[in-house]
């Protein structure tokens, strides 16, 4: 399909979001999905190696600072968040069993230190050579919050402004020693050079950081920064800082108003559009035909329980629907929409006149994200449409389960993104930043070359 449209040259950028037992809130019902997931070292190994076997770009993985918080009796039937992972380290242990494949963890601007945050994803950036990136959150739970004595979750634009100085702190961190300052020179017992040593001495509204940072360098210069801002603030930091973007867009128009919008944005930091890769998340149901597909779809629709579904949504919402009747309408009247996300929600739910259930049903598989389900052909189709069309550069794949889901979308999907051109057969390059196509950064204390 759309051969016309191959004008726009170049692959599509891919990465992995692995929930622990895959996107579907029913997934670890399904008998093939690794029940145990959140606390099994080895199933991530597993996934990465497909992962990395298939090509992709990078791995992701999310991350709350809290167990899943709200009513219990739905909760016992929800594991994700329930037992999972610090993803900083478990991306430590994945790059020791892969050599090329991008690793891409979550960390909170909210409830760590700019050194603690730069130092881990520095060490992880030489752990990996060089393949390390941040998604940096500001985190919206309130059961976070509580871990960390605060009882009342700061606004959303002070969250964002702590973000702003955050990752600040934390380049200026990464660019403490020059890429050459150790010279471990045994002749002359010299172990570095303190002239490209460089203490940072922030002194900001939140943050005080005199520096250095205990690592060097890192291998890609700063670890690739990624971001899902969906509010008009979170969409600005983006333009300002991330180098890929997960924000979700259901439709092709959507999709092509952000990819606008976010490039656009860029300019006024000094950015190239081409320097920030739009990566929305792509629930990928994939049958070897459309009724294969339709069936494993339907199979874990009809696993939801109606309080999952109902806790589910007050998550998102952040409201407690579970005195609710599943069949009647959402109050609409409780939920708060000055924050974006929720507002986003409420309209889909509008407009479809929909009942708890029906809106759970259609938001359960997909978290929010697009669900495509079919044959590799119609999912493929849908890929190239939105690339070529100047939609994304890439899609996040979610799954719906683990690791069974990953290993179809390798198997049947990624050899007919291959055949059409529009996705590589081999990594290029060494760091994520080489297979991003995206730019190494200049330390902040380099000195212009003067033109000769
Ligand atoms: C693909 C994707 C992954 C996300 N991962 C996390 C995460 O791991 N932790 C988190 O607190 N928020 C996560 N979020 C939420 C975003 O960081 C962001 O807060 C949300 O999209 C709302 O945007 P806003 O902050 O601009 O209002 C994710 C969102 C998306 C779309």
């Amino acid at each position: 399909m759309a051969t016309s449209l191959h004008e726009r040259r170049g692959h599509i950028r891919l990465g992995g979001f692995f929930h622990p037992t895959g996107n579907h809130v029913a997934a670890w019902l399904h008998p093939e999905a690794q029940i145990d997931a959140g606390v099994n070292f080895r199933h991530y190994v597993e996934l990465a190696q497909t992962a990395e076997r298939a090509k992709f770009d990078l791995i992701f993985v999310a991350d709350a600072a809290a167990a899943r918080d709200g009513n219990l009796d739905a909760l016992k039937r929800w594991p994700q968040y329930m037992a999972y992972f610090d993803p900083t380290m478990l991306m430590a242990g994945i790059a020791a069993c892969t050599t090329q494949i991008g690793l891409v963890a979550t960390a909170s601007t909210s409830f760590n230190e700019p050194y603690n945050v730069a130092r881990r994803f520095a060490s992880l950036d030489w752990i990996s050579g060089g393949r390390a990136g941040w998604n940096v959150v500001t985190s919206s739970q309130p059961a976070e919050y509580r871990n960390f004595g605060i009882n009342a979750m700061p606004p959303h634009s002070e969250r964002y402004a702590r973000a702003w100085e955050f990752v600040d702190v934390c380049r200026g961190l990464w660019d403490s020693w020059d890429d050459d300052a150790f010279v471990r020179d045994r002749a002359s017992a010299l172990y570095f050079d303190p002239d490209k040593l460089h203490n940072l001495h922030h002194h900001g509204k939140y943050f005080s950081v005199r520096g250095p940072l205990n690592v060097a360098r890192p291998p890609q210069g700063h670890p690739v920064l990624a971001n899902a801002g969906v509010s008009d603030t979170g969409r600005e930091f983006a333009a300002a800082i991330a180098e890929i973007v997960f924000t979700p867009l259901l439709t092709l128009d959507e999709a092509q108003t952000l990819y606008r919008d976010l490039k656009g944005r860029m300019v006024k930091y000094g950015r190239r559009p081409e320097h920030l890769k739009v990566m929305p998340g792509l629930n990928a149901v994939v049958g070897r035909t459309e009724e294969e597909a339709e069936e494993i779809h339907q199979r874990l629709q009809s696993q939801i329980h109606p309080d999952v579904g109902r806790q589910l949504l007050s998550t998102e919402l952040g409201i407690d629907l579970s005195g609710f009747a599943v069949d009647g309408p959402l109050p609409y009247h409780l939920i708060d929409t000055t924050v974006a996300q929720r507002k986003m929600l409420v309209d889909r739910a509008k407009a479809g006149n929909l009942t708890i259930r029906e809106f759970y049903l259609q938001y359960a598989g997909a978290r929010g994200q697009r669900t495509v389900k079919g044959s590799p052909q119609r999912i493929a189709d849908e890929m190239e449409e939105w690339f070529l069309k100047e939609g994304v550069d890439g899609f996040l794949i979610q799954p719906p389960y683990l690791p069974g889901g990953l290993k179809t979308f390798v198997d049947l999907v990624i050899p007919e993104l291959q055949r059409r051109g529009l996705f590589r057969t081999e990594y290029e390059g060494r760091t994520l930043r080489d297979r991003l196509g995206l730019p190494r950064p200049v330390s902040r204390y380099a000195v212009p070359k003067m033109a000769t």
